[in-house]
């Protein structure tokens, strides 16, 4: 028998309403002992996960309308000001951060202070468009040997959105010229033939000239960081979906069918798909993450069989494929990684940053956050944040 998605989202919606209760004024990124932790004080108000909570709030106020979710969701907003005052905070990350907070309340409730901040944010996420390669620079240095002048990250292709955004509330195509030319280098240089996807490459500043790939969060060079593979199935579905443009579908179904042959058994996802049997690490963000970009690209390919013919009917047996994937992580999430007690802050609980970490399998905010956006998507409760 099918899963029952109402239910699931029902016992969402109840562990969600006691979390905001005990965690007003917190931004989360993790839990420990099934307490949220607090990323809002002055040292990490600018990390890159710091809309997530902010998104799940929102996602929570549509499907209730419940004012403290809205009240806690603004009051983070707020406080991601700070973020504009430090100009090394600012990074690639203006998407995950700005569409999930400031993006959604304009598109709630049309906050003329909420499209400032993300126009703003879209802004300064242009001014790191490299002109020499057509890229979107990725992080600042670190402070050690590393010169990040020239990279660039497949992880980049979901903040796009913000750019095609502000494009079409201006009605000025020039952050959509440059969104679709990082969509492009990230085509042509992050893609393997195979459909697996890079995380890292490094380009000549100078020149704009490919210089390497890196293994980045990932096992190691060449192998296929499950997260990251997913933040090129979401992010090519979605330029597809903000500009009709047919190569971004076309990569979107590459790399959903090599995910697709790659998920095990037991529907859990390992945190790279070429790290070694032992240990055994998994990463649930990486699943939730895929069963939203699998779900999206199923309704594009769903809605395109309107226009009839054999490539229609090819779309739809790939959509339906693409539903199933989703639907066999999503229930192997719901059975084997949730945990729905409204005592414990946490959803998700086997997450991994990354392969080399000291630390693996713990939860993280951007897991509960597209495990809640996937439950809402099957149920109709979504408000569409990318
Ligand atoms: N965007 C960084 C990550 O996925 O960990």
């Amino acid at each position: 028998m099918g899963k029952n998605w109402e239910e699931i989202a029902e016992k969402i919606i109840k562990k969600e309403t006691a979390v905001v209760e005990r965690n007003k004024g917190k931004i989360p990124y993790t839990a420990k002992n099934h307490v949220f932790d607090d990323r809002s004080d002055k040292k990490d108000i600018c990390w890159w996960t710091n809309g997530f909570y902010g998104g799940t709030l929102w996602q929570l106020y549509n499907a209730t309308k419940n004012d403290l979710f809205k009240d806690c969701a603004v009051e983070l907003e707020n406080k991601m000001d700070a973020c504009f005052m430090d100009y090394n905070g600012m990074d690639h990350d203006a998407g995950f951060r700005w569409l999930p907070t400031s993006v959604a309340n304009y598109r709630l409730f049309q906050e003329k202070e909420s499209k400032n901040r993300a126009l703003l944010a879209a802004a300064n996420l242009a001014g790191r468009f490299n002109l020499n390669g057509n890229f979107i620079r990725a992080w600042n240095d670190w402070g050690d040997d590393r010169d990040t002048t020239g990279w660039a990250i497949i992880d980049c292709m979901m903040n796009l959105p913000l750019l095609y955004w502000a494009s079409k509330e201006l009605g000025d195509p020039r952050f959509k010229a440059i969104a679709v030319a990082h969509a492009d280098t990230a085509m042509k240089n992050f893609i393997r033939e195979d459909g697996s996807v890079r995380h890292i490459v490094g380009f000549d500043p100078a020149t704009g000239e490919y210089d390497r790939d890196y293994g980045g969060q990932g096992y190691g060079e060449g192998s296929s960081w499950t997260r990251g593979q997913t933040w090129a199935l979401y992010g090519f579905t979605l330029s597809y979906i903000h500009t009709g443009e047919k190569r971004y579908l076309e990569t979107a179904i590459k790399v959903a069918d090599r995910f697709a042959e790659r998920i095990p058994e037991n529907g859990l996802i390992p945190v790279d798909f070429d790290q070694p049997a032992e240990p055994a690490y998994i990463d649930s963000t990486a699943a939730a993450i895929a069963s939203c970009g699998f779900i999206e690209l199923a309704k594009v390919l769903g809605e395109n069989k309107a226009s009839g013919g054999s490539a229609a009917s090819d779309g739809e047996a790939l959509s339906k494929k693409y539903l199933a994937a989703a639907e066999k992580m999503l229930s192997a999430l719901d059975e084997l990684d949730c945990d729905y007690n409204p005592d414990h802050d946490e959803l998700l609980t086997r997450c991994t940053a990354a392969y080399h970490d000291k630390d693996h399998e713990f939860p993280i905010i951007y897991g509960d956050y597209y495990y809640i956006e996937a439950i809402w998507k099957l149920t109709g409760r979504e408000l569409f944040i990318w």
